[in-house]
């Protein structure tokens, strides 16, 4: 017997139909958009969403007891709900809103790891890690003396883990890897990340910036202690993120910051904090962009995460084969497992250039150090040429941007 599935054939034509900005022109040419790993663009629900909130219900939340507050107020939690229920998460009051992955980190580093961590203890992080996911810990190192310590990347871009297991030892007290590289693709192996660290009684952050949007996420079942995520990579609007956390160790951090909201009762001898999740949203919260990030999270269930990472890595193994095919490129990132990143460098000539002239063409990739400098020194390059795909994608985009090169690399070389 077949088994049932919920989703519709994934129909390629209806879903670019959701996105108004795929219709629009650049240098008169129809766009081909392959930034997504920088941000995704919107469905029209995402953008109608936050638009309907303005038009009809704007009003701060928690605090009013008229319709427009309960209204926004309700709209606000329902996407607690939704974000507790995309991940998997055990309880609604580890779904803390920030504004995006640097934030999730930042929070941990200031608080959990702030108040944890003394000198001579070490911080686990990888050598493929976003600067959000390094600088934090080097502030926090500067503080408290704890040490930096870094899981290295093979030739391929995959984390060497005998390096981990031989880094990881009593000293480290927490361990923050990057569940897919924005720079590579790689997917890190974290399950066994988190298990291991466990073991030693360190805890474990996990950057979901790139993966949350590609791959199934079950905090639960991964085991994370805290999980960073990033509406504008989810199709949803920028300014909005999420850190989760586990309920215990969220309970026994101290508040990020103070200030309204995140209080219980204040007087100028003493004051208590709010309960969860509150204690960490102080001030009036991205009301309206956080009422949109449900309308992304419910537009790509309707879709379906399997029926689109099936049609993502067919783009991915498209284009790297089309790319491969050109003389001269050289693809950075060749993990077994990889989100749809193909990153690239072309001998003897600058990315930069290879980015404008693929924008004359209509085509937009990124081009640079992706936030990722100490890896790009470890493959001793400025920067790479980044293709990367979106459910909106199609082969005949690719084509255009295989064209598009092959008329750059004639020009420039
Ligand atoms: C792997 C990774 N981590 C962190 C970030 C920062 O995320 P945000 O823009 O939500 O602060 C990014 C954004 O590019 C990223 O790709």
């Amino acid at each position: 017997m077949q088994a049932t599935t919920l989703h519709i054939a994934f129909d390629i034509d209806q879903v670019r139909r959701h996105f108004p900005i795929l219709n629009r022109q650049v240098k008169e040419k129809p766009l081909v958009y392959f930034d997504n790993a920088a941000t995704t663009q919107k469905p029209i629900e995402v953008i109608d969403a936050l638009t309907d909130y303005y038009k009809f219900y704007n009003a701060n939340i928690h605090r009013g007891i008229h319709s427009l507050a309960e209204e926004a107020t309700a709209a606000y939690e329902a996407t607690r709900d939704t974000v507790q229920q995309f991940i998997n998460a055990k309880h609604r009051e580890e779904i803390i809103f920030t504004k995006g992955v640097t934030e999730s980190i930042n929070l941990v580093a200031y608080t959990w790891a702030r108040t944890n961590l003394k000198a001579g203890d070490e911080i686990l992080i990888s050598g493929m890690e976003h600067h959000s996911n390094i600088v934090p810990w080097q502030l926090i190192g500067e503080i408290t003396g704890a040490k930096l310590k870094v899981i290295p990347v093979d030739d391929n871009g995959e984390l060497i883990m005998e390096e981990f297991y031989k880094l990881l030892n009593e000293k480290t007290k927490l361990v923050s890897v990057v569940h897919a590289s924005n720079s590579l693709g790689t997917i890190n192996p974290v399950k066994e990340i988190i298990d291991a660290a466990h073991e030693i009684g360190a805890i474990v952050l996990i950057d979901g910036a790139q993966s949350t949007v590609h791959l199934d996420i079950d905090v639960q079942e991964l085991n994370c202690d805290f999980f960073a995520i990033s509406s504008h990579k989810v199709y949803g609007p920028t300014g909005v993120g999420v850190l989760y956390g586990k309920k215990e160790l969220l309970e026994a951090m101290p508040p990020f910051m103070g200030g309204g909201e995140m209080i219980k009762d204040v007087s100028f001898e003493k004051t208590t904090w709010n309960d969860l999740p509150y204690k960490f949203e102080a001030g009036t919260p991205n009301i309206a962009d956080t009422v949109a990030l449900k309308a992304a999270i419910d537009f790509v269930e309707r879709i379906g995460k399997m029926q689109i990472r099936q049609h993502e890595d067919d783009l991915l193994q498209y284009a790297t084969s089309q790319l491969e095919s050109i003389e001269g490129i050289r693809m950075i990132g060749k993990a077994k497992q990889k989100v749809s990143v193909a990153s690239f460098v072309v001998e003897g000539v600058h990315p930069q250039d290879l980015g404008i002239l693929l924008d004359n063409q209509g085509v937009a990739v990124r081009t640079g150090h992706h936030c990722t400098q100490p890896l790009m020194n470890r493959f001793g390059i400025p920067g790479t040429t980044r293709a990367s795909f979106a459910m909106y994608n199609t082969k005949d985009e690719i084509d255009v941007m295989i064209e598009g090169l092959n008329k750059a690399i004639k020009l420039l070389k």
